[in-house]
């Protein structure tokens, strides 16, 4: 069945790379989201795989057919792809029915007699829960009914695939969220492939059974949501998800012999950070700098290739932010420098926390409360469940948890391993 495998594929436009080398696997059935921040490279990887757009170079297959190669010149019409599209400004035909514009594709496609096609119509139509309207108009119909009308097109001629390109992004809040759902219930329904655009980290997260984070044209992680969310890879998919944002606090220091990192945080605070799996630092950097040299040597091979264009829109360490009262001119990284990452909902507010903050400020929204913690110069966001209230101002202590924090090397931005933080 569909597996699609995309192999080394690049799309460049002069020496603009909108997708570097790109290897993926999105198994059959799969929901996978194409998640990353607006001109990525997101769309032109969705176009690449339906046909719409031509690689530079790599190979594509579907299934068990090779769809495109460029070694080969192998390049499958799109319309020979046995996908669907559902995109962002879905049009549909103002002059017909529902029923009309649901069968209007079919009806080209001249396989099917009128019944079968009825039957069809009949049936996509109650997945979507439209079959009510199929005599309206289009004009007649809410924005979100229009919506289901756009899928049940989509599903209509029965792809194996299906492409949705930031479908839900012109709907409101709530009307979103209710289609979120639905989505998920017609991917369980008509067991197909979904691959899904959005650069909505929470429409990824909830929807996904994958998640293939994309910055620069460059694959950052391809994991399922929890674990994007618990081990991202680096700095900048740490922040890309999660709501509130990652608190990232600078920590100089470096391993002790039971193999805990002893650190200097938030202006002259002790902390140990013990890793849940032993990670032995010199090691892992030995490792690390051992890859970058092997990338760096691919590299050099690849420049030397015929038509070699060096990328334009170069690839840099992400500069991650740390919330300051006042901005302060942050010191160079040295060998010496880490990053720890917390989730807001790791911060713990205990009389025997270690470190001592004022609240800064305090949004409960009911279920939860986003509480401000100044240290100093710095400050850290919080949530805390359930209505607690907190005066701004008022001096509490704060702690961490034991497991869950992240680690990563300042210089080069990577994760190091997961672990607790005692202050
Ligand atoms: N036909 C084109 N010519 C030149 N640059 C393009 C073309 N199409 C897209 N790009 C550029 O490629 C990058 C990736 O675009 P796209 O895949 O649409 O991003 P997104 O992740 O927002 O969907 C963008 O910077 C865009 O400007
Ligand atoms: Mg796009």
């Amino acid at each position: 069945m569909p597996k699609i495998v995309l192999t080394d594929v690049t799309k460049r436009w002069g020496d603009f790379y909108a997708v570097d080398h790109l290897d993926l696997v999105i198994d059959d059935c799969s929901f996978v989201t194409l998640l990353g921040p607006s001109g990525c490279g997101k769309t032109t990887t969705l176009r690449m795989i339906a046909g719409l757009e031509t690689p530079t170079s790599g190979r594509i297959e579907i299934g068990d057919t090779v769809v495109f190669d460029s070694e080969r010149g192998i390049n499958v019409p799109a319309n020979k792809r046995h996908v669907g599209f559902l995109f962002q400004n879905y049009a549909l035909w103002p002059n017909m029915t529902v029923y009309q514009n649901i069968s209007f594709g079919l009806k080209n496609l001249k396989k099917y007699t009128k019944q079968e096609i009825d039957e069809i119509v009949q049936r996509v139509a109650r997945v979507v829960k439209i079959e009510m309207f199929l005599d309206r108009y289009p004009s007649e119909l809410s924005g979100g009914q229009q919506q289901r009308v756009a899928i049940a097109r989509t599903l209509a001629p029965e792809p194996e695939v299906i492409f949705m390109d930031e479908p839900l992004s012109n709907l409101d809040a709530k009307l979103r969220l209710e289609m979120r759902s639905e989505l998920q219930r017609l991917h369980l329904t008509t067991g197909r492939t979904f691959v899904y655009v959005t650069h909505d980290q929470m429409e990824a997260m909830t929807l996904a059974t994958k998640i293939c984070l994309i910055e620069n044209g460059v694959l950052q992680q391809y994991d399922p949501p929890l674990d994007v969310y618990g081990k991202p890879n680096n700095l900048f998919v740490a922040d890309f998800v999660g709501s509130p944002s990652i608190n990232f606090i600078d920590a100089k220091g470096g391993q002790n012999t039971a193999g805990e990192m002893e650190f200097d945080i938030l202006g002259g605070h002790a902390a140990k950070f013990s890793f849940t799996s032993q990670v032995n630092i010199g090691e892992w950097k030995a490792k690390e700098d051992a890859a970058d040299a092997e990338r760096e040597a691919l590299k050099a091979e690849r420049a030397k290739v015929k038509g070699y264009v060096e990328k334009g829109n170069k690839d840099k360490v992400f500069d991650y932010p740390v919330a300051l009262v006042e901005d302060v001119e942050r010191p160079e990284p040295a060998a010496d420098d880490y990053v720890i990452g917390v989730r807001p909902e790791m911060i713990e507010i205990r009389e025997d926390g270690g470190i001592e903050a004022e609240v800064y400020s305090a949004m409960p929204t009911g279920m939860e409360t986003t509480v401000r913690l100044r240290i100093g110069n710095f400050i850290l966001t919080g949530v805390v469940f359930g209505g607690v209230t907190y005066e701004i101002g008022a001096r509490v202590h704060i702690g961490f948890k034991k497991s869950g924090l992240m680690l990563f090397d300042r210089l080069n931005g990577r994760l190091i391993g997961n672990g607790g933080l005692e202050v």
